[in-house]
């Protein structure tokens, strides 16, 4: 769970308010997109982190309003705007870790793959940047398709010679902040104990919820496995449906990233036992290069994408996840040949 929150008064101390923990407040942190449906919110939440020494601010849109407003919350973190695109490398300067959402939002009807021909251009170019001015950052990738996305990036990556692959992580923490809000209202549990893994990519039926490894130990009826596994595949496109072409996910989405940026802090900072899943290179499924999975967190990035949770699955996960492996092979082999066939 999240554990950052608004300062608040000291008991007897009325005017002092407690701003950080002990060794912390010391990580930058860029958001690329952060005038978006995303960037707006998360970058609220990450001026409450205690972790956080600064947050840089970058968008083609004005981001300046957002960062004007944001620098008057009393928390440590100092935040900075930096609109359009010569404004980018200083946006970069510094940055432990740099966060991308930049790029367009599904509307009703589309499908994630829809949404390449546009963001594929996208997080290229700003993988370039990063690899040039923020080549030792941890970059988590939100963009959709993610599946596509972080292939890209990787390839991009390699391309500048500045390819280490536990620092490149694909954004899959909202599959499981879902799986665990609809599984503890499903069976009536504390919200707070339920943890449940999913794995494969972020798309779809390429999203696979784990019920038979969800913590606390909780029987589900098939029908009830059907039922919660599709609920999680399809909660993206429940929210852009809601939202009737405005937007897809933004605030469950600024929640997820803010849990995932304070676990990947957390590794940084050498905490041990740091573990979340996340869309990254790995050999857990060894025809998949990448493939979203619990893995461990430290001082370099991703120290091991665990994977043990993929032992003794039920029938119906291992058919589900047989059935994944074409469509996320595709959606990656269709990343890595667009960047191969740049010049
Ligand atoms: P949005 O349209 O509200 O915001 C996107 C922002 O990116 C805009 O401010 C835009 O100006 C900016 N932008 C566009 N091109 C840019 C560039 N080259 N450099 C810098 N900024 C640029 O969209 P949103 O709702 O914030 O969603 C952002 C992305 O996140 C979408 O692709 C969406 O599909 C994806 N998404 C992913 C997840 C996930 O779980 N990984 C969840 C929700 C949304
Ligand atoms: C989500 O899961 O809500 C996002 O990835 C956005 C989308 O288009 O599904």
């Amino acid at each position: 769970t999240l554990r950052w929150g608004v300062p608040r008064p000291r008991a007897g101390a009325a005017k002092r308010v407690i701003v950080a923990q002990a060794g912390a407040g010391s990580y930058k942190v860029a958001i690329l997109g952060a005038a978006g449906g995303i960037g707006e919110p998360l970058s609220l939440l990450i001026k409450m982190s205690p972790l956080v020494s600064a947050l840089h601010l970058y968008d083609t849109a004005n981001v300046n309003g957002v960062a004007a407003d944001l620098s008057h919350c009393n928390t440590q973190v100092e935040v900075a705007g930096f609109t359009g695109k010569d404004e980018l490398v200083g946006s970069l300067d510094g940055a432990d870790v740099v966060v991308i959402p930049a790029g367009a939002p599904r509307k009703p009807g589309m499908t994630p793959d829809d949404l390449f021909s546009v963001n594929a251009g996208i997080v290229k170019e700003l993988v370039e940047a990063v690899a040039d001015h923020a080549p030792g950052a941890l970059i988590h990738i939100i963009t959709y398709p993610v599946n596509s996305t972080v292939p890209i990036a990787a390839e991009v990556l390699k391309r500048k010679g500045a390819y280490d692959p536990r620092k490149l992580l694909g954004v899959t923490t909202l599959d499981v902040v879902r799986a665990n809000a609809f599984i503890a209202a499903a069976k009536g549990l504390p919200l707070a104990d339920v943890d449940v893994p999913v794995v494969g990519g972020h798309a779809g039926t390429t999203i696979l919820p784990l019920l038979s490894k969800a913590r606390p130990k909780a029987a589900f009826t098939d029908e009830e496995v059907e039922e919660l596994t599709a609920r999680v595949q399809n909660a993206g496109t429940e929210v852009v449906e809601a939202m009737a072409g405005a937007e897809s996910a933004t605030l469950s989405m600024a929640y997820a990233e803010a849990r995932f940026l304070e676990a990947s802090l957390r590794g940084l900072d050498g905490d041990a036992d740091v573990y979340e899943c996340a869309y990254v290179q790995s050999q857990v499924v060894p025809e998949l290069p990448f493939f979203a999975s619990r893995v461990k967190l430290g001082r370099e990035g991703v120290e091991e994408a665990v994977g043990s949770e993929l032992r003794g699955l039920s029938d119906y996960e291992a058919r589900a996840l047989e059935a994944l492996k074409p469509q996320l092979k595709a959606s990656i082999d269709k990343g890595i040949a667009y960047v191969q066939q740049q010049q």
